[in-house]
C-alpha cells in the first residue's frame, strides 16, 4: 500500500460511534494505524465500531466515553490517548452535535452546548495534542456546507462550523512550519443517525440525490477515503483547506 499503509501510526478519532468516525476508524485501523476512538453515548453504535474493525482486520481500538460539553473532557481525552499511545500522528476532530433551532429561538444554552462540542473540543484536543506530533501529522476537522450556507433550524451548528473552518486555517498556518497539516472535511448529505433530528430529513436526502452530479449522495466511506488521501505523504501541500467530498453539490447554484 506504500504512502497508504499506516502501520505504526497513532490515530484519534472522536465521535467514532457515528457513521463517519466509524469508516474513519475501519479506514485507519485496516491500514495498521493503532486507533483510539471517543463516544458519548451510544454503546450500540461503540460496539458496531468495534465488530467492524475486528472484520476489517483492525486492531481492537481504545475506547474513550467523553462528553466533550464539558470543560475537563478534551484534557482527559488527550490524557487517556497519551497514555495509550505516548503521542498521536493523526488527530480526527469528527464528533459533533447541536441544538436545530431558527437562530431566533436559541438560548445562551444551545449555543454553549453547540460551540462547545464541535468548536472548543476541536482547539482544546489540538492544543493538547499537536506538540507530540512530528513532521507529517494531521489534523482533521469534520465540518458541513452549513459554515457557508444558510440551511433552516441550523443556525447554531453552521456558526460552530465556521468556527471550526476559521480555527483549522489559523492552526494550519501556526503548525505548518512543524510539517504539521490541518484541513477541514465538509461532506455532503450523508445519510448518517445525525440526521434523524432534521425536521426536514426526508427532503434533504431526496434532493442531495437528485441534484448531485455524480448521481448518488455521499457516504461516509467516501469521507473516510478523503481523510485517507489527505493523512498520506502525497497531501503534504494540502493545508488550511476545507475540501468539499460531496460529488460536486456545493458547486451548484
Ligand atoms: N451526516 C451528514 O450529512 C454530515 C454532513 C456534513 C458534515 N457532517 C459532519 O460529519 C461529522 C460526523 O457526522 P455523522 O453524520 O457521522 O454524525 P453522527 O452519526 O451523529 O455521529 C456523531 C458523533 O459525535 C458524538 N457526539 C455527539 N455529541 C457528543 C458529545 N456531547 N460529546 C462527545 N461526543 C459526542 C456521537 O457520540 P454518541 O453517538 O456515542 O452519542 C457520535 O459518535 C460531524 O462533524 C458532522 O457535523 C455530517
Amino acid at each position: 500500500m506504500g504512502e497508504l499503509d499506516f502501520s505504526g501510526r497513532r490515530v484519534l478519532v472522536t465521535g467514532g460511534s457515528g457513521d463517519i468516525g466509524r469508516a474513519l476508524c475501519v479506514a485507519f485501523g485496516s491500514r495498521g494505524a493503532r486507533v483510539a476512538m471517543t463516544y458519548f453515548s451510544d454503546h450500540e453504535g461503540k460496539r458496531a465500531t468495534e465488530v467492524a474493525m475486528a472484520e476489517a482486520g483492525a486492531e481492537a481500538p481504545v475506547v474513550i466515553r467523553c462528553n466533550l460539553r464539558d470543560k475537563s473532557a478534551s484534557a482527559e481525552v488527550a490524557e487517556a490517548t497519551l497514555e495509550a499511545f505516548g503521542g498521536v500522528d493523526f488527530f480526527f476532530s469528527n464528533a459533533a452535535s447541536g441544538v436545530l433551532r431558527p437562530a431566533m429561538e436559541l438560548t445562551s444554552r444551545h449555543w454553549d452546548w453547540t460551540m462547545d462540542v464541535n468548536a472548543r473540543s476541536f482547539l482544546a484536543l489540538t492544543q493538547a495534542l499537536a506538540p507530540t506530533m512530528g513532521p507529517g501529522g494531521r489534523i482533521m476537522a469534520l465540518t458541513s456546507t452549513g459554515s457557508v450556507r444558510a440551511i433552516e433550524h441550523y443556525a447554531a451548528v453552521g456558526a460552530s462550523k465556521a468556527a471550526l473552518e476559521s480555527l483549522v486555517r489559523h492552526l494550519a498556518m501556526e503548525l505548518g512550519p512543524r510539517g504539521i497539516t490541518v484541513n477541514a472535511i465538509s461532506p455532503g448529505v450523508v445519510d448518517t443517525k445525525a440526521l434523524i433530528h432534521f425536521p426536514q430529513r426526508a427532503q434533504l436526502l431526496e434532493v442531495a440525490a437528485m441534484r448531485t452530479p455524480n448521481g448518488r449522495i455521499t457516504t461516509p466511506e467516501d469521507v473516510a477515503a478523503v481523510a485517507v488521501l489527505l493523512a498520506s505523504p502525497l497531501a503534504a501541500m494540502i493545508q488550511g483547506q476545507t475540501i468539499a467530498v460531496d460529488g460536486g453539490y456545493s458547486i451548484l447554484a
